[in-house]
């Protein structure tokens, strides 16, 4: 750093003496031909005035007369005297002193009389400079004399050192404060913060601290100490999965990692891609004012798939959805994802408003989704709609089938319901494609699946594929037995698999996890545990001091309702919880386009106020609706404050947050209180189980939780997070892939591509 200032000040002083040189050089130059301009005009005037006197006096020959005139105007300003020459060059007459100075005859004597005109020259009388202005004096156009007049120049020589040397004092001040200045900028600006940065680089480095946390006042740092921050991070995971593989190894449990995924994966796939493909992306681009922003949606198949497609570098195809997504992708869709530390490629697909409405809210959020969910909410079946759902599957099978042209085998995950045909619609043009789609939600018994209209086309494009996952055997159960009733087909209830058109579908459950040891890196505690909740509750404006927490989006299978409602029934039941438990509910809006949906977060927000309302006092309240999209690292801070966490859905085909509450717990403190109709009731056998429409039974369980002796609360929460720990989404991912890619496939693609995909076929059972 000191050899930067050093330089910068040489190049600004050289610089600025150059520059101060060169402009004095021109000022003086100008001064100087003003200074003799005004000189020379000065002796054209007084030779002007003078000459008629003196030719006067020549005719009348008397050189005392001559000597009078001269001496009269030989003292004016700067005048060094006055000559009269005759015509061959004698002096007749000189004012005293001059005489002694002008020991030659002047130059410019000659020049007068032969060019018959003023001359005037610059001179050097001994030492110092002086004018000579020469005027040819007449007699009826005869020269018959010359007029000489001297001026003393050496003022405009003084003038010109004066002008010099005010040029090198202010040269000198200049540097000396230009050379202040660059120092204190150099230190203030460039040595204090790179020295801040390099601390908190090092910080970074030695993990101690958080990755996210930019430097201090270093605006100008920040694009880098973005990329060191995620550099640094990248660091962290990969020592902390270093560490974890050795202590795994150390202990010989062979549990899945990111790690083991990848190289599971990379030995399961060869040469061939894992392509993923989901209505929802994993990263949406959006406007606001100027600035382009990423948002993570709140989605458990989001927070499921994206550690998996880190893992193997895989495509993900998904709908474009954010109203910057087409700002951010090159010319054939494609945008390599996460923004910050690329690792994989997303294709975005693009829908119109009518495919939206129709595909997306329609048919899979008002047909699908409420028949699948036993929620009490009627499912819509609009033809319109189940027209969409239909050109939109198979919009999304060309874009896979165009990403995938090049590929040998592929592997493809389809997820969720917004799929159902695309299995068979991949299947026929690729038979050498392994396709497994992934049902993220339950699948009710034939009865309640029956009344969809279309159950055989969506069943008939589901069994395209060659395995279908659910979360839990019983989904597989309903699934089987709705195509035993809907279908003509073959089913082994041994093996669990269906036998149609000579095609074998497999149906397996993969119970679906989190990130476990994302959860548990270092990068992910920033603050102390204990130091959490207080935090919190001050950001809130809330005294409280027992904290319960929910994190769910706004939906009605969510049983948000029910959850403040056993919240009330807890308050009445036992006083002494009023003044000391909050429960904070995280909610993020969802499908707010569809009625149900719009309303029932009017009622969240409605029936919140009202048991506030009734029970709020002072600076405490019970409920804390926070409505909003709130980042996982938001949502983290009250998972490790919480006292608990509630679990209410009234049906759930898994539901990620309460293993994301388990493994954000690394304290092994908390309790989770989990609704028995979701799939993860099945795994998480020492949460506190409720049916959550039973208020009174969910108020008990909220006490227990509050009340447990710590050492049965550690015990559960221990016991827990061992099952979601060695459950993880990499074992989900890596089981699923396995089994897939057990599957014998056609040896090669066709060398043609089938036919046109011609609609969905209808052909309906003997039943
Ligand atoms: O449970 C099914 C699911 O796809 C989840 O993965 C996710 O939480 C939710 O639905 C996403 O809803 P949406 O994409 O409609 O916002």
């Amino acid at each position: 750093m000191r050899l930067i200032s050093a330089r910068l000040i040489v190049s600004l002083i050289v610089g600025i003496t150059l520059v101060s040189l060169a402009f004095s050089f021109y000022e003086v130059q100008i001064e100087k031909s003003n200074l003799r301009r005004d000189l020379e005009r000065r002796a054209e005037v007084l030779g002007e005035s003078l000459a008629g006197n003196v030719e006067r006096s020549l005719e009348k020959s008397t050189t005392r007369d001559l000597q009078r005139i001269v001496e009269r105007f030989g003292n004016r300003e700067h005048l060094l005297g006055i000559a009269v020459y005759d015509q061959q060059g004698a002096r007749l007459a000189v004012t005293p002193g001059l005489g002694q100075r002008l020991v030659s005859t002047p130059l410019a004597l000659d020049q007068a009389v032969i060019g018959n005109h003023p001359a005037g020259n610059f001179v050097y009388l001994g030492p110092e400079s002086a004018h000579v202005y020469t005027l040819p004096l007449h007699r009826d156009d005869q020269i018959i004399g010359v007029l000489a007049i001297v001026h003393d120049a050496s003022y405009i020589g003084a003038q010109s050192r004066h002008v010099w040397r005010q040029t090198f004092q202010r040269v000198l001040v200049q540097v000396f404060l230009i050379s202040l200045i660059t120092l204190l900028i150099v230190r203030w600006s460039l040595t204090g913060p790179i020295g801040r940065a390099a601390q908190w680089m090092r910080a970074l480095r030695m993990g101690g601290v958080s990755g996210r946390q930019s430097p201090p006042d270093c605006d100008f740092l920040r694009p880098l100490a973005h990329e060191v921050a995620t550099f640094a991070q990248s660091l962290n995971q990969a020592r902390f999965a270093a560490e974890n593989e050795a202590r795994l190894r150390d202990a010989g449990e062979s549990l899945w990692t990111a790690e083991r995924l990848a190289v599971h994966l990379q030995a399961r796939l060869g040469d061939s891609r894992l392509f993923v493909v989901s209505n929802r992306e994993p990263y949406i681009h959006s406007r606001q004012g100027k600035t382009l922003e990423v948002m993570v949606p709140a989605s458990g198949l989001v927070t499921a798939l994206e550690p998996v497609l880190r893992a193997c570098d895989g495509m993900w195809v998904a709908h474009g959805s954010g109203d910057a997504d087409r700002e951010t992708v090159d010319s054939i869709d494609h945008v390599a994802v996460p923004p910050d530390d690329p690792r994989y490629t997303l294709r975005r697909v693009w829908l119109d408003k009518d495919e939206e409405e129709g595909y997306y809210y329609g048919f899979a959020n008002e047909g699908l989704w409420p028949l699948c969910h036993i929620a009490h909410t009627r499912p819509l079946f609009r033809t319109s709609d189940w027209e969409h759902y239909q050109q939109v599957n198979r919009k999304f099978a060309d874009a896979v089938l165009e990403e995938m042209k090049d590929t040998e085998r592929p592997v493809i995950l389809v997820q969720d319901y917004h799929f159902a045909l695309l299995p068979r619609l991949i299947k026929e043009k690729r038979p050498d494609a392994r396709v497994a789609i992934f049902w993220h939600i339950p699948w009710p018994n034939p009865e309640a699946f029956g009344i969809c209209p279309w159950q055989r086309e969506l069943l008939d494009g589901l069994l395209g594929a060659d395995l279908i996952g659910f979360h839990v055997q019983s989904h597989c159960t309903n699934f089987l037995q709705t195509v035993d009733r809907a279908l003509e087909s073959r089913i082994d209830w041994e093996r669990f698999s269906v036998q149609r058109r000579d095609h074998d579908t497999m149906v397996q459950p993969f119970p679906i996890s989190v990130d476990f040891t994302d959860a548990e890196s270092p990068a992910s505690t920033p603050v102390c545990d204990s130091m959490e909740r207080p935090l919190l509750l001050k950001e809130l404006g809330v005294d409280a001091v027992f904290l319960g927490v929910g994190v769910d989006r706004v939906d009605y299978t969510k049983g948000i309702l029910e959850r403040f409602l056993a919240v009330e029934r807890l308050l009445e039941k036992y006083p002494l919880y009023r003044d000391r438990f909050t429960f904070v509910q995280i909610g993020a809006p969802s499908r707010t386009h569809i009625k149900r949906y719009h309303d029932l977060l009017n009622d969240v927000e409605a029936e919140a106020e009202r048991i506030n309302w009734r029970f709020q006092r002072n600076k405490w309240k019970p409920i804390v609706f926070l409505k909003g999209q709130y980042s996982h690292r938001e949502i983290h801070r009250y998972y490790r404050a919480a006292d608990l966490c509630l679990v209410t859905s009234l049906h759930d085909g898994m539901n990620l947050v309460a293993k994301e509450f388990l493994a954000a717990r690394h304290d092994e403190q908390g309790a989770l209180v989990l609704s028995r109709f979701t799939g993860a009731a099945r795994e998480l056998r020492d949460a506190l189980l409720v049916n959550p429409y039973d208020l009174s039974q969910t108020a008990e369980a909220i006490r227990f939780a509050l009340e447990m002796p710590p050492e049965e609360r550690r015990a559960r929460m221990q016991r827990m997070r061992r099952t979601v720990r060695e459950n993880n989404v990499y074992r989900w991912a890596g089981n699923l892939i396995a089994e897939l890619c057990e599957v014998r496939v056609e040896a090669a693609r066709p060398a043609a591509a089938a036919a046109h995909i011609s609609g969905i076929q209808t052909n309906s059972p003997a039943a």
